[in-house]
């Protein structure tokens, strides 16, 4: 898989790939992650990508040009399954969602600033705005790197345990049964004896029960949206 990132800040972006499952997943060749400045397809001599709002709103608006030459430069290499934006008014970022991305080729993300971007990109040339939680961040680098963090680690091959990542809280609308590692007590405070009996079919029944008493318990609205 390859992912586009257009910011105006790409430094601020590169440490959340640089390290642990999702540095890896790129040394492996499991998905590759390019940056690409904005201010790079600026047209004017001082770089700007932002100006005045029309109609006397308040707050500087991410010109149409910029990103529509940053966009149609990509755009001339590959072809691409999906243009992202990122903003709090796009669909709420989820597991399934993550699902659905993990299985695409080639994806852009733009990341948002100011007041956001002009409408006629969200209207031509968007196909999919995603926001990660109902609060409004400075800018959508760190969207981007949620979405980002969130698909990779589910392409096969990644994690190498793969059903580890089956496994996660929400990969079938359930929280995660709770883990423990060693000691097996620890200042009085014991782990589950069934987890240390080696019945396997006994573990794995009870670690389904934990995850839906926990689920019932944490967030059963994910219960309501099955039935
Ligand atoms: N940009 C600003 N706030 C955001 C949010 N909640 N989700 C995605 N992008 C954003």
């Amino acid at each position: 898989m390859r992912i586009d990132i257009i910011t105006i800040f790409p430094e601020l972006l590169k440490s959340p790939f640089g390290h642990s499952i999702i540095k890896r997943a790129q040394e492996k060749g499991h998905v590759e992650i390019h940056f690409h400045n904005l201010r790079d397809y600026a047209t004017n001599k001082h770089k700007s990508v932002d100006d005045y709002a029309f109609g006397g709103e308040a707050g500087m608006v991410m010109m149409i040009e910029p990103i529509d030459r940053a966009i149609t430069a990509l755009k001339e290499e590959r072809n691409y399954d999906e243009i992202i934006y990122t903003s709090p008014d796009g669909i709420k970022y989820n597991q399934k969602e993550a699902n659905k991305l993990a299985t695409l080729k080639n994806i852009i993300i733009l990341c948002g600033h100011y007041k956001g971007i002009d409408q006629r990109i969200r209207d031509h040339i968007i196909t999919k705005e995603i926001s990660i939680g109902d609060y409004v961040l400075t800018g959508g680098e760190l969207a981007a790197a949620v979405i980002i963090n969130g698909l990779v680690r589910i392409i096969p091959g990644v994690i190498s345990d793969e059903t580890s990542a089956l496994t996660d809280s929400f990969q079938d609308d359930l929280l995660a049964p709770p883990v423990y590692t060693r000691p097996s007590e620890y200042k009085g405070w014991k782990v589950p004896d069934i987890l240390l009996s080696g019945n396997f079919k006994e573990i794995d029944k009870w670690k389904e029960d934990q995850s839906y008493k926990r689920t019932k318990c944490l967030r059963p609205d994910l219960l309501d949206e099955q039935e």
